[in-house]
């Protein structure tokens, strides 16, 4: 009997340890399963050599690029000094003094560990503030995986606006009582729901770009006008829009400051960070001294600030901060959707390539797209044969969302090679 390979082991491996043998991440059908062994730039190799163009970025951690030689030598000189005290180190201090500086809606900050976390303590923020219990979201967005962050974001039958669609099990008692539910880009009824529930409204929150849908004209300043309006908070949600769209982020890039800003994701450089913060008059209800007090708001993260994810992200930013980097990100992400549409529009396929910044996204459909509903609408199960047989080919990428992250590492050849990948993938699956 031929000896097990090593990676049809570890698949086999993966199926007895870890729910349908994956970590959260792709759900691939086994025969497509890999194990990854290494990540350089653009480019991912996995245990058997073979060699992937990544437009996944470990879910757009990585837009500096995989092993970026800046921030390699940064967490290389921090390692044996130490990975975790839960104190202020300077590079902690120095990435605040930044975020801060950067950041109009920012004049303090605290750090945590994710995404999640920082989305789950504005929310937290929000209602401690103004004293109100419920949060208003858009359909379609994500913003993590705590209770609101999941509500209504991939709703099958979504109910009447603004009820919310738990989408997960085991959340449902917690939301309904206090989560509404908005179209993106609809300010009128947006407005309607926000009138209707002003007084037990305590924020609303939104991805600026929600997933791929560029925010229609005004209606950011328009959440901005309603919102303050009311006495109601505004999150910007910038885990996926900070330090991508711009360094300053989506409020740099569409003009509007919100409230509240929660980041993660690219600012870590790759590795693991969350931050959020406000003007003082709101960050200071997590003041410690306060603790006793009705209004004072519990903020603990273990690993929030540790001194490894602050010197990655202090080295990332030193990149990010070079001349030309946002006008190249941008042009990358314009070669890629360009090129698609090229490709689509040859092939005669009924589609459209949404995004922006480094960002791109396909849907089957000649409707415009400017919410969940019409992203939905496209003909989705077509997009995932597409995504499984790019990734087939040799393209990492998530064929559950096929939204597709382009680094600072990509370059015109990588993108070329993904267009020829994408033309073949399409003729194949046609
Ligand atoms: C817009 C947005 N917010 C929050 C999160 C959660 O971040 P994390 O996975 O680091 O918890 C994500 C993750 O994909 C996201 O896309």
């Amino acid at each position: 009997m031929n000896e097990p390979t090593l990676v049809e082991n570890c698949v086999e491996r993966a199926q007895q340890v870890f729910p349908a043998g994956s970590n959260g991440e792709f759900n691939l059908p086994p025969e497509l399963s890999i194990v990854i062994d290494r990540g350089k730039g653009g480019e991912l190799w996995d245990t058997e050599g073979r060699r992937f163009l990544d437009f996944s970025l470990g879910w757009g951690s990585s837009l500096i690029g995989h092993a970026n030689p800046k921030v390699v030598e940064a967490v290389r000189r921090q390692a044996p000094l130490g990975s975790n005290f839960a104190y202020i180190t300077r590079d902690s201090l120095q990435l605040a003094e930044e975020i801060v500086r950067v950041s109009p809606a920012c004049e303090q900050v605290r750090f945590c560990a994710s995404g999640t976390e920082a989305t789950m303590y504005c929310q937290r923020l929000a209602r401690s503030f103004t004293g109100r219990r419920k949060i208003l979201k858009f359909e379609g967005a994500y913003h993590g995986a705590n209770e609101i962050g999941v509500t209504s974001l991939f709703p099958t039958s979504p109910p009447n606006y603004p009820h919310p669609d738990p989408t997960s099990a085991g959340i449902e008692a917690i939301v309904k009582p206090t989560v509404l539910v908005a179209p993106f880009n609809d300010l009128a009824t947006t407005e309607r729901i926000v009138a209707k529930h002003a007084h037990e409204l305590a924020g609303v929150i939104a991805e600026p770009l929600q997933r791929c849908v560029p925010p229609a004209e005004g209606f950011l300043e328009g959440l901005r006008e309603l919102t303050e309006r009311y006495g109601i908070l505004l999150m910007f949600d910038e885990v996926v829009t900070g330090f991508r769209l711009a360094y300053g982020g989506a409020q740099e890039y569409y003009g509007v400051v919100p409230d509240l800003v929660a980041y993660g994701k690219a600012l870590g450089g790759g590795y693991p960070i969350g931050a959020f913060g406000a003007r003082r008059e709101i960050m200071d209800l997590v003041r410690e001294d306060r603790m006793g007090q009705p209004d004072y708001m519990w903020v603990a993260s273990t690993l929030g600030g540790n001194p490894i994810s602050m010197a990655a992200a202090c080295a990332a930013l030193e990149v990010f901060a070079g001349k030309g980097v946002y006008e190249h990100l941008h042009w990358l992400g314009r070669y890629v959707r360009e090129g698609i549409e090229r490709v689509l529009s040859d092939a005669q396929v009924t589609s459209q390539v949404i995004g922006d910044g480094p960002l791109a996204q396909v849907v089957f459909s000649d409707q415009p797209v400017h919410d969940y509903r019409s992203t939905k609408a496209g003909d989705g199960a077509r997009g995932r044969v597409l995504a499984l047989e790019l990734f087939r080919r040799g393209v990492f990428l998530n064929p559950m969302g096929t939204k597709l992250y382009i680094s600072l590492a990509h370059d015109e050849a990588i993108c070329d090679e993904f267009l020829e990948i994408f033309a073949a993938s399409l003729a194949a699956t046609s």
